[in-house]
């Protein structure tokens, strides 16, 4: 049992790595959360600092939720001989670390448990799991993104193709209960956009929101 809390703590941690604050700090000198929208995920780098900065805010937040579901089918066999569980038991030790990277990225211990809105990282988690369905979601996400301008009503988009995708393409039952709750995970997460986008005040992509720090 050790084995597990272990590798879903370093899940949470390896999710909790402030990406997009350090990278603000680093090239701008500024907390990312005073500014924009709050958050420390790639659409509020690019609004903040710039487009090469967003790019590697994305990339990065991306490989943590990649690396924590990876690091589970990694070490699957030691913790397997260590607790006697079945290989049954590694879809559902699988999804709890996706899910676990993405609390630590919205919920960062090294940043008073404030973050981003666990999209980038979601989308890692997706990729490592189930890749036809992060690729499908990717696409509804690039749909939206082109009709809309809007980033974060694609990304709520995108949740929910990725949580629909789950069952039509016939994952297995564990991969299908991520899809749900993380796409309810980042919606509860997108409130104060949803908020925006029924007034009609959420910024389309190369606006500028005001501060809500
Ligand atoms: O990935 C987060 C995006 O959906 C919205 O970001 O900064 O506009 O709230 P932001």
């Amino acid at each position: 049992v050790l084995a597990i809390v272990l590798l879903l703590v370093a899940a949470y941690l390896l999710g909790s790595i402030p990406t997009g604050y350090l990278v603000a700090k680093g090239v701008k000198g500024i907390d990312i959360r005073q500014h924009g929208s709050g958050g420390t995920g790639a659409t509020n780098v690019l609004r903040t600092v710039g487009k090469g900065a967003a790019i590697a805010v994305l990339a990065i937040d991306l490989l943590k939720g990649l690396l924590a579901v990876l690091l589970v089918a990694a070490v699957w066999p030691q913790v397997a001989a260590l607790t006697a569980l079945d290989a049954l038991w590694q879809p559902w030790v699988a999804v709890g670390a996706g899910l676990l990277a993405l609390v630590g990225h919205s919920k960062s211990v090294w940043i008073n448990f404030t973050g981003g809105k666990s999209v980038a990282s979601g989308l890692g988690v997706l990729i490592g799991l189930a890749w036809p369905v992060a690729l499908g979601a990717a696409i509804a996400f690039g749909l939206s993104l082109a009709l809309s301008r809007i980033v974060s009503l694609s990304s709520i988009v995108a949740a929910i193709a990725a949580g629909i995708l789950m069952v039509v393409t016939g994952q297995p039952l564990p991969y299908a209960v991520l899809g749900a709750l993380g796409a309810f995970y980042v919606i509860l997460r997108h409130r104060s956009n949803i908020d925006r986008l029924l007034a009609g005040t959420e910024p389309r992509l190369g606006q500028q929101s005001p501060d809500q720090g």
